[in-house]
């Protein structure tokens, strides 16, 4: 007898389903392959004319450390760059501020000005990779200092690709790494959209993620509804300041997690097509099909992976990768099967791209689009998601707006509440955990992780003062004072922090400018 009777997102699973459990209409409600709703994928061949990007994030310790790791990834295949910055970065603190202490170089790249940014992209060429950086309340800020080194290497904006995740408001439900209050953090969003549509048009302005919420324990039902209601509210955030929709919906992305449950993972992905591309065109009026088309990363779920038997994770990454591409991701990260451990050693991350790449050369996915299409498990599937995860939204806008729901907590306490069923399950047996709460070993093997050296706080500061030494003060000043005036006004504030930037202005310096005139962010929760 199996274990599993009901899927991740509470419904049901049938053991055998028939032709009664699709409606009729299937035809309209798919679509082929590249057409509205998009339930095939967004693009009509998919991976027949190219596979998803392989793209693994990576980034620790100090610039120099990190471009060395993007540089072995690329020359292992991997297509495109994923950066992960260190905490005092994505907080906007440099690494010699106090709060900075003991985080510096730790869960990513510490990146404090253009000089590091200038290191870590040390022989890349930026006009022939695209860059992703999982940076949110910070984001324009550090797209500034990518597009200013560019630049010096003769780049345009408009040969730049590549994406900010940008998404501050799954930041004060699940990940923590907010700065500023909502207002000011929606205006800096609108701000950053409408400077890419004339500086950067290739650039994808945000990665409007479900994954983080999916790790704190959201159900698929959860993931794709959450996500998508913070989407609504960029959209109005977008619209509000100004901005027509189709000059700034085809640069949105999406960014999800693929969980073991491969079944309800494929027809997650369906779904959150299927609705956001009848939100787009019939509630925003979006006339560009490419407004429509929800195009997404998705990273394979780290919170199911295991210290016990760490090679378990192999076959548990496989199987999220495989869902993932049966479910019509444009990019993946597929995670090392070391990382519930430390951060993956070099051997690890490559095990983890070959994953992707036998995904991609050795099966026959890539041979035909979305071979689930007229399944009865997956259409079914397909259909309940969509529903309950709609029906879900609704209770988001009862709150007024994604933000006004957030400031009551509810999207919070909704997680909270499935990760506390999720735990109660594996303490309980009830949720098969390998190596885990089952088949588990008597004696772990000894296993040697990765470590960041500690020194690099210290490499850090000096690096500071070096550069607050060699520049020219009055320049900092000055654009630091027309960056506080844009902040107080209304116009575009990404111009004046450019030139700030430029001028060699840090990201504590230009953080805190903002922080000064636009407040911190203090949740509504805080105990
Ligand atoms: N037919 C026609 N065109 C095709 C095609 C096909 N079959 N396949 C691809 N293309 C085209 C696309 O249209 C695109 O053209 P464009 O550049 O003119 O737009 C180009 O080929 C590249 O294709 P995609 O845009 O589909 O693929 P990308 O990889 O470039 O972009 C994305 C994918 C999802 C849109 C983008 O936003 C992206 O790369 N996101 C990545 C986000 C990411 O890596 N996040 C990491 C987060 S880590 C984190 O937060 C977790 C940590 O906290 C633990």
């Amino acid at each position: 007898m199996t274990e599993r009777r009901s899927s991740e997102s509470g419904f049901p699973i049938k053991a055998v389903y028939d032709a009664t459990d699709v409606p009729g209409g299937l035809p309209e409600r798919l679509g082929a392959p590249g057409e509205f709703p998009y339930t095939r994928g967004v693009y009509p061949t998919m991976y027949t004319s190219r596979p998803w990007t392989m793209r693994q994030y990576a980034g620790f310790g100090t610039a120099t450390e990190s471009n060395a790791r993007y540089h072995q990834l690329l020359r292992a295949g991997t297509a495109g760059l994923s950066v992960a910055f260190d905490l005092p970065t994505q907080m906007g603190y440099d690494s010699d501020d106090p709060i900075a202490h003991g985080e510096v170089g730790k869960v990513g790249v510490a990146i404090d000005s253009i000089e590091d940014m200038r290191l870590l992209f040390d022989g890349i060429p930026l006009d022939q990779v695209s860059t992703s950086m999982t940076i949110n309340a910070p984001g324009s800020v550090l797209l500034l200092l990518y597009q200013l080194v560019a630049e010096e290497a003769g780049i345009a904006g408009t040969a730049l690709k590549g994406t900010i995740q940008n998404d501050i408001l799954k930041e004060y439900i699940a990940r923590g790494t907010y700065i500023f209050p909502p207002k000011p953090s929606l205006r800096l969003v609108a701000d950053t959209f409408a400077y890419c549509r004339a500086e950067v048009p290739r650039w994808n302005t945000i990665s409007i993620s479900g994954y983080h919420m999916a790790e704190a324990g959201a159900t698929p039902v959860q993931e794709i509804a959450f996500t998508l209601a913070n989407g609504i509210q960029y959209v109005r955030a977008a619209l509000d300041a100004g901005l027509a929709v189709d000059d700034f919906a085809p640069r949105l992305s999406f960014f999800f997690v693929a969980r073991t449950t491969l079944l309800e993972e494929v027809a997650k992905f369906r779904a959150a097509r299927r609705i956001w591309a009848r939100l787009m065109r019939d509630e925003f009026g979006a006339t560009d099909p490419k407004s429509w088309m929800l195009r997404f990363h998705t990273q394979t779920a780290g919170v199911q992976l295991t210290a016990q038997q760490p090679e378990v994770n192999l076959v548990r990454v496989a199987v999220q990768g495989l869902g993932a591409v049966l479910g019509g991701t444009q990019s993946l990260h597929t995670n090392s099967f070391d990382e519930a451990i430390a951060l993956p050693t070099e051997k690890a991350a490559r095990l983890a791209l070959r994953t992707q790449q036998v995904l991609a050369h050795e099966t026959d996915l890539t041979a035909t689009v979305d071979p689930f299409a007229g399944s009865y498990v997956v259409e079914a599937m397909t259909d309940e998601i969509e529903a309950a995860a709609t029906a879900l939204m609704d209770r988001v806008a009862g709150y007024g707006s994604a933000v006004e729901a957030i400031e009551a907590g509810f999207q919070k306490r909704e997680i909270e509440t499935s990760a506390y069923r999720i735990a109660q399950q594996i303490d309980a047996g009830e949720r098969v955990v390998v190596g885990l709460n089952r088949f588990a070993v008597d004696e772990e093997e000894p296993y040697e992780p990765l470590r960041v050296d500690p020194a690099i706080e210290a490499a850090q500061a000096e690096r500071l003062a070096k550069l607050r030494a060699g520049r020219d003060a009055g320049a900092v000043e000055r654009a630091l004072t027309d960056l506080r005036t844009a902040a107080g006004g209304s116009s575009n504030v990404l111009y004046p922090m450019k030139d700030a930037l430029r001028a060699r202005a840090t990201v504590g310096e230009v953080c805190g400018t903002l922080r000064e005139v636009w407040g911190a962010y203090r949740p509504n929760d805080a105990f």
